[in-house]
């Protein structure tokens, strides 16, 4: 996956947009995007992903209107991407490359917001002509911000508290879940878990929770889910994991960390997280 920025830079730019420029997306740009889509790598746990580009005006033509429920003003194009079921390895894999993805456009110039609820699911399914037993998770607008926001866009921005994430203690803990890493003390990770901090999620939820080795050499993601958040139809918090497992990879790469992605819990429990993947140097 090929950046013209450095990663851990755009991931710091990256925000949502809800308001774009009615207009196509600028040639340079789709056909970027385009090249990058060509050339995915194969996700963590490969699962089969299909990412395209659509644009709205396609779909007019076929009289299909691509709604967001108001949500989104002025999009003519957008990101799909569908999988093969809705278990935890393809919302993880999903997660993964749908924000690779985004993390392009927003390298490119281009606005994104991550669409996991507020989307005609039927209408998206019918543009991409859905298979059987596969799933929408989530949607992307992508296109030129407006210069301001829109009223709606500033308001689910306060209600999700989007400029905030929580303390970094409160994510990352050292050798058991509980005991906090402080930014000090991850040393040269530091960085790349300030990297998955950023990260956007659900409703800013932050779900995910990352236990580092007492020796550092390998890195292991929970789920703390939010009480009384819907699983259905697409267990939303599975993907905010594997957008988290994006940030962390890149970063790490970034850094000249090698590593890989593996199931290797740790012998110590954590009560209420539920274990995802580690990540493990090697
Ligand atoms: C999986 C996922 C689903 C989301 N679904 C929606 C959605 O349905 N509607 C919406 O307006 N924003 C949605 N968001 C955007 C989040 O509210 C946003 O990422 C979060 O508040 C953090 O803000 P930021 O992206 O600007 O950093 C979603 C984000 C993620 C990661």
């Amino acid at each position: 996956m090929i950046f013209s920025h450095p990663v851990t830079e755009i991931i710091d730019q990256r925000r949502s947009y809800r308001s774009f420029l009615p207009e196509p997306l600028p040639d340079p740009q789709a056909r970027e995007l385009s090249a990058f889509l060509a050339a995915l790598p194969e996700p963590p746990f490969a699962s089969r992903v299909h990412l395209s580009l659509v644009r709205a005006f396609d779909a007019e033509a076929r009289k299909i209107k691509l709604g967001t429920y108001g949500v989104i003003k002025g999009a003519r194009n957008f990101l799909v991407g569908a999988v093969e079921n809705g278990l935890a390895d393809a919302l993880l894999d999903f997660g993964y490359l749908f924000e690779a993805t985004v993390l392009k456009a927003t390298d490119l110039g281009l606005a994104t917001c991550w669409l996991g609820g507020t989307f005609s699911r039927s209408a998206f399914a019918e543009v991409v002509q859905l298979g059987p037993g596969q799933v929408i998770p989530a949607v992307s607008p992508v296109g030129v911000p407006r210069e301001s926001r829109s009223l709606v866009d500033r308001a689910f921005r306060y209600i999700a508290g989007s400029d905030g994430r929580k303390p970094f203690g409160e994510l990352f803990f050292n050798g058991e879940a509980g005991l906090p890493l402080t930014e000090m003390k991850a040393g040269p990770f530091g960085p790349v878990l300030l990297a998955v901090r950023r990260a956007p999620s659900a409703s800013n939820k932050q779900p995910w929770r990352i236990v580092r080795d007492a020796d550092g050499r390998a890195f292991h993601f929970f789920l703390k889910r939010t009480i009384g958040y819907r699983r259905l139809p697409v267990d939303l918090q599975v993907v905010d994991m594997g957008i988290a497992m994006c940030h962390f990879d890149l970063s790490a790469r970034e850094a000249n960390f090698s590593g890989n992605w593996t199931r290797r819990p740790p012998r110590i429990p954590a009560d209420d997280l539920e274990y995802m993947a580690s990540w493990v140097v090697y």
